[in-house]
């Protein structure tokens, strides 16, 4: 999309509130009157009309847009949905001749119209990314346009690309455009904070927010090219899905055993309603006790549950950054309290000094949350040093320890046990990662009975579904299984490393879980170019842009993946980058 930072204000107007808004039956004469100066009178592309107004049979059953600036119409943009049949471009080229197909989830932008003094300000932008935000609400997916060929690069800011099919319309040339609103989303979540300020200077009257309703984003993206509605998961064979963190391996053969025995009745019955028999094996593989134990539908729920519950608007809350996006997300965006963060340097590989720690929790903070592994960086803090620091933190402050990836690094690595005996300390443990059970949404907390109490009774009965209380009750009694598997990725990472090395990639944070994060140099494509580009070789991987506050914008995670998904993972990577000799 369009490089926001480099845009410079060009036109006085711009300091105008832009009012963007649909347009009623009165603006259409203003519209048509518009679309005729330019279209005709302008570019040559229809004849002179004897009313001077340009208008054509979609146009009944098209939205329109329009752009105000103190009351006067500066620019308009008209989109057609796909209930009624035909797009505009079928003018030109018959829809078989396309090279795209057009189903009911495909919206086509056109006439995007800016009046001549206001050409060169931001009218345009806004215009356009009112479009796609309607798009976006309406439940579309793909778009198509006739950009105009002299204005092609605002098409192209916007993620759209050229399809090969040049269109000849009177005096005009267009070229047949593609993009979707997946890319908008994507482009959006990583100038979040430019598409924001931006916002400040809209008079936004459209009936759908300016800024979608805020979410984290996560890795996941591959689901598009399996299909949103699963229509094809058998492309899950031929994608890499690097994006996300899930472990490589399968389940433990006792999980996939039971599944496979039981599924039918699993899948129709009610499961116990509190997590009993589950709670106990987690118990008893931990070595604490039931009421140490709050099993969840995955962290998430239980860092919704838990943080909304204890935090408030005038709460102070310690993070690590980067971390995990989920946590600033909930606590900023979610909850609203005061977020400070301990940043931790690019130059020393993302470590974390517990002086510095140790110095900054004694300020005094009402919760203070560690990944740890970390995610994004995989930096481990030892158990010994952070059981240490620990000890000294006062029972006002509540220190949540996110241990999604520590069984990679070492189950006897883990606090459970120092929690438990703690006033403060509280363990987000989740079984997705580490014992490959990502889909079923498994995790647990472990803390002293105290800490989890009220959250017990905010807990829905089922709160984690049968299949996902059996297979985790199995994988729990299958540890020498899955420390295989964590050897092997190990051996994987390293070898992945040593490979990326060769390539040119030097600076690759020293991690220890099932991921690697790195930096690319300065002369290398930015992250964004290529996370696009991996992608058409169906290999997914992580922009790091939004997982941190000051991401350099050429910083990427790949999840560890089998010997051939790495391949995968290096022959993407090795087609983006320059070659070593021209890098130095
Ligand atoms: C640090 C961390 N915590 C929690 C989660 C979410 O885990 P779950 O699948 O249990 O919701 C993730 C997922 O990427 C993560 O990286």
């Amino acid at each position: 999309m369009l490089d926001l930072r480099r845009r410079t204000i060009v036109n006085e107007k711009d300091f105008d509130k832009v009012r963007i808004a649909p347009a009623t039956q009165a603006d259409r004469p203003s519209i048509y009157r518009m679309r005729h100066d330019v279209y005709a009178a302008e570019l040559g592309q229809h004849a002179a009309q004897p009313n001077a107004m340009l208008s054509d049979a979609l146009d009944e059953s098209n939205t329109y847009i329009t752009a105000r600036i103190r009351g006067e119409l500066a620019g308009f943009i008209s989109i057609t949905p796909p209930g009624i049949g035909r797009y505009s471009v079928e003018k030109y080229l018959r829809r078989g001749e396309l090279p795209i197909r057009l189903d009911e989830r495909t919206y086509e932008i056109r006439i995007l119209t800016v009046s001549r003094a206001h050409r060169h300000s931001r009218v345009a932008w806004y215009l356009m990314y009112a479009a796609f935000r309607w798009v976006e609400d309406h439940g579309g997916e793909q778009i198509i346009a006739m950009g105009r060929a002299d204005i092609l690069e605002m098409y192209r800011s916007f993620g759209a690309k050229p399809l090969g099919r040049r269109i000849v319309s009177g005096a005009v040339t267009f070229e047949l455009m593609r993009t979707s609103v997946s890319h908008l989303r994507r482009y959006s979540i990583r100038h979040q904070s430019t598409i924001e300020s931006l916002s400040k200077h809209v008079d936004w009257a459209m009936d759908f927010p300016f800024l979608k309703t805020p979410c984290c984003f996560h890795g996941g993206s591959f689901f598009e090219a399996i299909g949103c509605r699963f229509e094809t998961l058998n492309r899950r064979e031929v994608i890499v899905n690097a994006d996300v963190l899930d472990a490589w391996y399968p389940p433990s053969p006792r999980v996939l055993a039971t599944m496979q025995e039981h599924l039918p009745w699993l899948i129709r019955t009610s499961p116990p309603t509190h997590c009993e028999g589950l709670r106990d094996a987690i118990a008893v593989h931990r070595g604490v006790r039931q009421e140490n134990i709050l099993p969840g539908a995955g962290s998430s729920d239980l860092i919704y549950r838990a943080l909304r519950h204890w935090l408030h608007r005038d709460s102070r809350v310690l993070i690590l950054d980067p971390t995990y996006g989920e946590y600033p997300h909930v606590l900023e965006k979610v909850i609203g309290c005061g977020v400070e963060r301990l940043t931790l340097s690019r130059h020393d590989g993302y470590k974390v000094h517990l002086d510095e720690l140790a110095w900054r929790i004694e300020q005094g903070y009402d919760l203070v949350i560690l990944v740890n592994p970390n995610n994004p960086t995989g930096r481990h803090i030892r158990r010994a040093e952070l059981e240490n620091l620990l000890s000294a933190v006062g029972p006002e402050t509540k220190v949540w320890i996110d241990e999604a990836y520590i069984d990679y690094v070492g189950s006897t690595e883990s606090l459970e046990h120092f929690a438990v005996e703690s006033e403060n300390v509280i363990i987000c443990k989740s079984m997705s990662k580490v014992y490959a059970l990502s889909g079923m949404r498994v995790a647990y907390l472990c803390a002293s009975p105290h800490q989890l109490s009220d959250l017990i009774s905010l807990t829905p009965p089922w709160v984690v579904g049968l299949p996902a209380q059996v297979a985790a009750v199995c994988a729990l009694e299958d540890t020498a299984y899955y420390e295989e598997q964590y050897k092997r990725t190990h051996l994987f990472r390293a070898e992945m490393r040593e490979a990326m090395l060769a390539m040119g990639i030097d600076e690759i944070v020293p991690g220890e879980a099932n991921f690697l994060m790195f930096h690319l140099d300065e002369c290398q494509p930015h992250a964004e170019e290529v996370i696009e580009r991996t992608r058409e070789a169906g290999v997914f991987m992580r922009d790091l842009a939004s997982m941190g506050s000051n991401m350099d914008s050429r910083a990427l995670r790949i999840a560890i993946k089998d010997p051939s998904g790495n391949e995968r993972i290096l022959r993407a990577l090795q087609e983006c980058l320059l070659p070593i000799e021209v890098q130095r």
